[in-house]
């Protein structure tokens, strides 16, 4: 846990921001795979984490703005509890670890609810993302499952994601942690990509690197050599000479923060000539985005620089045609790029995502696309500092992307889908690194350096 006093600030920090009211906090509870104690690993939510860092089931917090005056709320383990799951210190002794000491049996919380509704209190609330806080909520508030997210209050989304989208140094530190973890991770991916490998293999050694320390994932793993498949988690394949293997995968630290990288390399010793050609105008396009990268600079004109480099490339290669930075301005680079080239990272992998991309990514007045490609940029606001990311540009050929966009004569003056037929086969690829914003620039983060050049990718082969 980091010291006290962050949580003190932190909560400090919140009710500053939101003014008044009272502030309703639901922690996760334990999450049944097929029965109610054959369980998924228990992963505390992110705010309640950042607020008040107790890392354990059943628990609920209250923040009361006006009579500034803060609870958690929890049921001390019984007999039972004690028999099964084993002791641990009281909720007291623990919720004294983060400032708080005011604790209270989890019945406790609807009344308490209920006492500042009567008085006129504006009650703040988040959206929900688990079925069990969408009926907790009904019970609480009385508001349908249906209407939650759009009663939540914004006010309080907004205050949080302000907040944390700035990390602070020791969030850094702990990020850094959780990245190191990552670079190891694929390292050993590097090591083990040959013909004859399962996918399977590849991610249970990675996924034994990430967890042998203590550590667990930050999201399921990619290991894949169908990479045109975005968010590809079967591992049903065997590598075969010729395949490029993608990995995207990463580790979380003790204390909950992401890392998130990416990987492609060749199954064989090297790259085909396509293979390098691709893999190249996809390095082009990493360095185009980072170049960009500053406060104050909106991360849209990153995912813009690495789309026309790739539209660029693409030309070429005699796939595209036309101007290569109308053709990513116009949003034709999406049939190779289609997804965003990044996103915000911290103690969630796709930072806040439960709370609304439209208040995390984007700033006010600033709409998301509904535009094929664009729609799906979760980041496109200006840059801080201490905004931390990730820059994932890949380059995809999913077939029946382009059948579709064929049929529909979508961008002919920029696309030659008659030049296309024998690239259909090509699969995918992407690397992905972790920045943060500097007062004056980009720091890239972690402290062992994840290959990058082809000169690179082979040495880590046959490390
Ligand atoms: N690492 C998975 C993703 O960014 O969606
Ligand atoms: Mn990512």
């Amino acid at each position: 846990m980091f010291p006290k006093e962050t949580y003190i600030q932190r909560r400090a920090q919140l009710k500053k921001a939101i003014g008044s009211g009272l502030l309703i906090f639901l922690g996760n509870g334990e999450s049944p795979m097929n029965y109610t104690d054959n369980t998924y690993r228990f992963r505390q939510d992110s705010s309640f984490l950042y607020y008040f860092g107790l890392d354990c089931a059943g628990l609920a917090a209250i923040i009361d703005i006006d009579n500034d005056s803060e609870a958690v709320f929890g049921n001390e383990l019984t007999i039972d509890d004690i028999v099964w799951t084993g002791t641990m210190p009281t909720l007291s002794e623990m919720a004294a670890g983060y400032g708080i000491y005011n604790t209270l049996p989890l019945s406790q919380l609807g009344a308490c609810i209920h006492s500042a509704k009567s008085k006129g209190q504006e009650i703040h609330f988040l959206p929900p993302y688990r079925g069990e806080h969408k009926v907790w909520l009904q019970e609480l508030l009385g508001i349908s499952p249906s209407e939650q997210s759009s009663k939540a209050s914004v006010p309080f989304i907004k205050a949080i994601v302000n907040q944390r989208n700035h990390k602070t140094a020791e969030e850094i530190e702990e990020i850094e942690k959780a990245l190191d973890i990552s670079t190891n991770m694929h390292l050993t991916a590097y090591r083990m990509a040959r013909p004859g490998v399962h996918e399977a293999e590849i991610a249970a050694a990675v996924e034994q690197v990430a967890c042998r320390g203590g550590e667990c994932l930050a999201f399921p793993t990619i290991a894949t050599v169908q990479g045109q498949v975005l968010h590809n988690h079967g591992f049903i394949h065997t590598l075969k000479e010729g395949d490029i293997f993608l990995l995207d995968a990463g580790a979380e630290s003790k204390l909950h923060y992401s890392g998130d990288l990416s990987s492609s390399m060749p199954v064989g010793e090297k790259f085909s000539e396509r293979q390098e050609a691709i893999y190249n105008i996809h390095l082009a396009s990493f360095r185009a985005a980072v170049d960009t990268l500053a406060p104050g600079v909106p991360f849209k004109k990153a995912h813009l620089a690495a789309a026309a480099k790739i539209c660029e490339g693409m030309k070429e290669l005699g796939l595209m045609k036309g101007d290569p930075v109308e053709a990513a301005n116009i949003g034709a680079y999406a049939l190779f790029f289609p997804c965003g080239i990044g996103h915000m990272m911290g103690l969630d992998v796709h930072d806040m995502e439960n709370l609304g991309e439209q208040y995390v990514g984007y700033s006010d007045g600033e709409q998301k696309s509904k535009q094929f490609g664009f729609k799906s940029l979760r980041l496109a606001r200006p840059l801080e500092e201490g905004f931390v990311f990730t820059v994932e540009p890949g380059i995809y050929l999913v077939p029946e992307l382009i059948d579709k966009w064929n049929a529909e004569k979508q961008f002919t003056d920029f696309i030659n889908y008659d030049k296309l037929g024998p690239w259909r086969d090509f699969t995918g690829l992407r690397n992905e690194l972790n920045y943060v914003i500097t007062k004056d620039g980009a720091r890239l983060l972690g402290n062992i350096k994840k290959p990058m050049t082809i000169e690179e990718v082979y040495k880590a082969k046959n490390i």
